[in-house]
């Protein structure tokens, strides 16, 4: 008999049983997207609906989801409500680039994404991860009580600064951090107006207050960049090998200019860092409730960190680590929704002759929120099973049934360095201490940007010993 425990189940909305009305639509859109779906969404390989007036593709079914994202990728452009809100921020950087800017500077881009680059970045991932832990050091043997969430915000930001900057950033008067969270804040949300599809003339008051901070945030970028191009000039050789200089020396005819070095800096800075806190947030808190599974990764933690001190080696040589937060992300996905719009009608026919036609115009939705909790394509879809993702039982998932990074030509860039810092993080945190819940932690997952712990996710943190 298998004495495991049963699993932990950690929180969720309960799929509706009943469509809601048009205000409830908006409302929900507005506060909390994810407690949006019904049924059906959990159950059906897709479902061709009609959402706030605009015909809506709900794809759940991995051939089909190949077919959107990779096949006949040609077919799909970026939604128009995402572009809506991201474009404003990020412009041409790549997240929001369509048609020849995007392919030129995905392609200029890839040699700054090489695996060798994120092995590069190791060291300073672990000296970032180190130094951070001093706040717990500083509790003392009986810990203290720490916002686990923002923690993590706070230590993927200082990696990301660190990786991108070498922490030479130029005219922030009050800290940069601050002057991120101001953007993020302001500028990245639906405006209902958007969603009622009110023409763009109308202006939008939330956007209105966000272009202040917008200008302000942009002339830091430019400044920090305009630095280093001197310091490129005045002494090549002793420039540090950041994202900074590896953009920088991407600039040509041929590859990215000025302008769009700005905007991918702009598009790193929201994209890579808020993601991989939401992340790490949500597995120390399903860790914490499942004592099995802590005590696997601890024991792996500390007999790799004691005889490999190589983090680049860490990713691989960490099965356990690495599943537990693959399955943090099945359960919780930072980015719970891809969306797409088709250019032209098209066709899918499944393997097993079932067919979908998908109207020109449609929009698309690829949401590894109702994905990864679909109950035709996971066993026991609400519960936390990393094991799920030990090597061994890997080849069980499909390539198209779990995209925390999405796939096809548009998958996430920064998907390596990603997994190879959260190992890191993770094996430093896990390695010197233990996070536990409170009687009162209760954190309920809410999509804003990523997919977060509202309310935050207190948490206390005691020295391992
Ligand atoms: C756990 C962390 C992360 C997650 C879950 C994540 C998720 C994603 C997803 C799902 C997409 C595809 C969006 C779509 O198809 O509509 C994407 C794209 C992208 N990500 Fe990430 N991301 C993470 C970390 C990062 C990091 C660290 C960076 C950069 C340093 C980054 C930069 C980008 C960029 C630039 C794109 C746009 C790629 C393109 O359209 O060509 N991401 N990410």
């Amino acid at each position: 008999m298998d004495a495991r425990p049963e699993p932990f189940v950690p929180p969720a909305p309960t799929p509706r049983t009943q469509p809601p009305s048009m205000l409830e639509v908006i409302r929900t859109v507005m506060n909390n997207p994810l407690e949006l779906w019904g049924e059906p969404s959990y159950n059906e390989p897709w479902i061709l609906t009609k959402f706030l007036n605009e015909r809506t593709l709900i794809a759940n079914h991995p051939g089909l989801i190949r077919h959107v994202l990779v096949d006949n990728a040609a077919n799909y452009r970026m939604g128009v409500i995402r572009q809506l809100v991201l474009r404003p921020i990020l412009n041409d950087g790549l997240l929001t680039a369509e048609g020849e800017v995007w392919k030129r500077s995905r392609k200029a881009m890839a040699p700054v994404f090489t695996p060798r680059h994120a092995r590069g970045f190791a060291t300073q991932m672990l000296e970032r991860s180190g130094n951070f832990t001093a706040r717990y050091a500083a509790a003392g043997p009986d810990g203290g009580i720490f916002d686990v969430s923002r923690d993590m915000t706070e230590l993927t930001f200082d990696i990301l600064a660190e990786t991108l900057f070498s922490n030479e950033v130029r005219g922030s008067d009050d800290g940069f951090a601050e002057d991120v969270d101001r953007l993020l804040s302001t500028m990245g949300r639906v405006d209902p107006l958007d969603l009622v599809k009110a023409p763009s003339w109308i202006p939008r008051v939330m956007r209105i207050a966000g272009r202040r901070v917008m200008a302000k945030f942009r002339s830091i970028v430019r400044q920090t960049m305009d630095a280093r191009l001197e310091r490129m000039k005045a002494a090549p050789d002793s420039v540090p090998e950041d994202f900074l200089t590896l953009l920088l020396r991407q600039m040509g005819p041929d590859g990215l200019s000025e302008q769009e070095i700005e905007d991918n800096l702009v598009t790193f800075i929201g994209a890579g860092h808020e993601t991989t806190a939401r992340a790490l947030a949500w597995t120390l808190y399903c860790l914490a409730n499942s004592p099995a599974e802590r005590l696997e990764v601890e024991a792996e933690i500390d007999r790799v960190t004691a005889s490999e001190p190589d983090p680049v080696k860490w990713l691989d040589q960490m099965p356990w680590t690495r599943a537990v937060f693959e399955e943090a992300m099945r359960l919780y996905p930072p980015a719970p929704s891809l969306n797409r719009r088709a250019v032209e009608e098209d066709v899918y026919t499944a393997p097993d002759g079932k067919c979908v036609t998908i109207p020109k115009d449609v929009t698309v939705l690829v949401m590894p929120w109702t994905l990864h909790r679909h109950r035709k394509l996971w066993d026991r879809p609400g519960a936390f099973i990393p094991q799920r993702f030990l090597p061994e039982n890997r080849g069980g998932i499909d390539r198209f049934q779990y995209l925390p990074f999405g796939a096809g030509p548009r998958v996430c860039i920064g998907a390596t360095f990603a997994l190879q810092e959260a190992v890191i993080a993770l094996a430093v945190l896990l390695g010197r201490f233990r996070f536990d819940v409170l009687p009162d932690t209760s954190p309920w997952p809410v999509q804003k940007l990523t997919t977060q712990p509202g309310g935050g996710l207190k948490m206390r943190v005691t020295p391992r010993g």
